[in-house]
């Protein structure tokens, strides 16, 4: 029975493995689904709800692929069979653990063999296994970048493709003065200019209680502190036809919906579901940090802030018990609060509410329905997590850093209190199963899950639920950086594309040091450039990483005035120059982009970096970066022109579960 085949994986360094499971079976039942499960980490679990289903290849066959490094650990896995009525048993192959160890399977002439009752007498199921295993050049991998086609366009540096993987260049070899391998990285660590959002509790920057007595905060300016901030507009009610903080899509959206939507269509309240520990103020951080930077005004509810401040820090598990009516009450009334404010906010022009609470009782759902009738679109955001290890880490983490134990000296007491509210809560848990809904499932590892999605229509519902598909919260850098100085930089010209100064090769070669240095522990990463010459040269002494470059990358279209100096546009264009100077974000060079258009433009490398779980190394412009940085660092997008970005340094972002932390490395002075 039975037959395979399988290439020698060798390869050079950098090649990955792609391995092919393949099962075929001349009388396939059609009610057998295969599915592979098996050890971490590729597999998964040995958890047959977890097992990874096999895609229809042909009539007989089935088949799963994957992506794993030469040197990859033995993979110990079976072959299963999931009925399609998910009532009738699974059927786990008979026989030994299949072992898979270099690209090579043990035994792998043996077919996958299968018993069941149902079979008929005696009767066994046999399907033929193959596997093959082909080497795979990181090139390769990288070509299915191509995705992004329309971001893509062939390189304008004669002789780079716009995808490409160099081994070290000749003649590259560095500048034994200018370029010596610094190992010692810590020591080009220089002050970031703000403290931005660095690994603080997320709950912490959510609204100001308004309801309570505090600080009566502007609408629009998208930060934290945006009581000291005055931004566009910043008072202007529901009926205003103000433009949209935003260009592109954002725009024209935001007018369509004031123009022809009904009232409580033009605001959307997302609102949290879940037990606690399961991610829900993150997510919630998150979202509010992406639909700011997109130019939506947004705001974070954080119904555990209004808590504290009406009933103190120190409530013990017995306050969230469901059977204890002055805690029901008490939690009822803080989550109106809450609402009444949101609501209010919405009212003087506010337009996405994401409002955080456990709201895991029908009753609570239903008393926020009620009070936003009329006045507002509501989705329940439901985060689910079944993965002990998970929730175990986010109840650590809280512990940690939620103000709720920061008077608790004793860690082991505060996770015993932690854990009763846990279970307080798990008692009278109802999940989301009314309304406009999307529920994610065990999304947070990054490691699958999965969205389901009930009653979404509409424009910006449609993007929430495309951004939440593609985040999630795996530690892993990414690194920013500007170009090496350009000639351009010198003659102090705007735009244009050209070749890097003395000064900008220097700092190419020392930043590959770097990154060689920096990542040289990661089994994957990439480099990301413009197509403009003065980043992809940037990029040329990097080896090792698959390299892209990406359209939406190039600098900011400077139009017409291309290739000027600053001085000339205020002496030949001083109105264009005055304009600028007067509102650089939305200004737009005439043939141009602003600022806002340089946002739209960049929103698929935000999904894109949001949804990678490698390092990304980003060598891009001065306009472009401060984008960017703006949205890691939740800064409001009326200070994004004005951001520092100097050249020769490297802004390192570090996402993870506690938010985003930044460290800056200047590489010459
Ligand atoms: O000067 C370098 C540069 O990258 C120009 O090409 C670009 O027009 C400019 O920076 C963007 O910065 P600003 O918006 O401050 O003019």
């Amino acid at each position: 029975m039975g037959g395979g085949s399988s290439k020698n994986p060798g390869g050079s360094s950098g090649d990955q493995l792609y391995v092919s499971l393949k099962i075929e079976n001349m009388d396939v039942k059609e009610e057998l689904v295969p599915h592979v499960f098996g050890s971490i980490p590729i597999i998964g679990s040995w958890d047959s709800t977890r097992a990874l289903s096999m895609e229809r290849e042909s009539a007989l066959t089935w088949e799963l692929s994957f992506v794993v490094p030469p040197n990859h650990g033995t993979l110990v896995f079976k072959f299963l069979l999931k009925p399609k009525d998910a009532e009738s048993p699974c059927l786990v192959e008979e026989g030994e653990d299949r072992l898979l160890t270099g690209g090579k399977m043990e035994d792998e002439s043996r077919s996958a063999v299968f018993k069941s009752p149902g079979f008929g007498q005696d009767e066994l199921l046999a399907y033929r296994v193959f596997v093959i295993v082909d080497v795979i050049s990181p090139f390769d991998l990288a070509a299915s970048w191509r995705a992004y086609k329309e971001n893509l366009r062939p390189s304008t540096v004669r002789g780079i493709p716009d995808i490409s993987m160099n081994a070290a260049p000749e003649g590259c070899q560095e500048n034994a003065s200018a370029a010596v391998m610094e190992l010692d990285l810590e020591r080009y660590v220089v002050p970031s200019p703000t403290c931005a959002s660095t690994g603080v509790y997320a709950a912490n920057l959510a609204e100001t209680p308004r309801s309570l007595g505090f600080a009566k905060c502007d609408v629009s300016s998208g930060s934290h502190n945006s009581c000291e901030v005055e931004f566009l507009k910043t008072d202007h009610t529901a009926s205003d036809k103000v433009m949209p903080a935003a260009a592109g899509a954002v725009a024209a959206a935001a007018v369509a919906d004031q123009m022809h939507g009904p009232k409580e269509d033009q605001c959307l309240a997302i609102v949290l579901v879940g037990l606690p520990a399961r991610g829900k103020t993150f997510t919630a951080a998150k979202l509010t940090r992406y639909l700011r930077w997109l130019g939506h005004e947004t705001k974070h509810f954080n119904v555990g802030k209004y808590r504290r401040l009406k009933h103190g820090v120190n409530q013990a598990a017995d306050f969230f018990r469901g059977d204890n009516p002055e805690g029901v009450e008490a939690r009822n009334e803080v989550a109106a609060l809450a609402m009444e404010d949101m609501l209010s906010w919405m009212q003087e022009g506010g337009q996405v509410g994401v409002f955080d609470a456990t709201n895991s009782t029908k009753q609570r759902r239903n008393m926020i329905m009620k009070l936003a009738e009329g006045k507002c679109k509501i989705i329940f955001l439901e985060t689910i997590c079944n993965d002990e290890s998970i929730i175990e880490r986010n109840i650590r983490l809280k512990i940690q850093q939620s103000p709720d134990y920061a008077e608790e000296t004793d860690f082991e007491a505060g996770l015993h209190d932690f854990k009763e509210r846990l279970a307080n809560y798990g008692k009278v848990y109802e999940p989301v199963e009314e309304g406009s809904y999307v529920k994610m499932i065990d999304m947070v590892s990054g490691n699958g899950g999965q969205i389901q999605v009930n009653n979404i229509s509409g424009y910006l519902p449609g993007r929430i639920v495309f951004f939440l598909v593609n985040t999630h919260l795996t530690p892993r850098p990414i690194l920013l950086t500007r170009h090496g100085e350009s000639q351009d930089n010198v003659r102090g010209r705007i735009g244009g594309d050209s070749i890097l100064s003395e000064a900008g090769e220097i700092y190419s070669k020392k930043l590959a040091n770097f990154i060689k240095k920096r990542l040289k522990s990661e089994k994957t990463a990439s480099i990301w450039t413009s197509t403009l010459q003065r980043t992809i040269l940037t990029a040329t002494p990097i080896v090792g990483f698959p390299k892209i470059q990406w359209r939406a990358l190039e600098e900011i279209n400077s139009g017409a005035c291309d290739g000027m100096t600053y001085e000339e546009i205020k002496r030949n264009m001083p109105e264009e120059y005055e304009s600028r100077l007067k509102d650089k974000l939305r200004y737009r060079y005439p043939r141009g982009e602003s600022y806002l258009d340089v946002i739209q433009r960049l929103e698929p490398v935000i999904i894109e970096l949001e949804r990678q779980r490698a390092p990304v190394v980003v060598i891009s412009h001065q306009a472009v970066l401060r984008a960017l940085y703006a949205y890691f660092a939740d800064r409001p997008l009326k200070e994004i022109p004005q951001i520092e970005v100097p050249l020769h340094t490297i802004i390192e972002i570090q996402m993870g579960v506690t938010g985003v932390q930044e460290k800056r490395y200047k590489l010459i002075d």
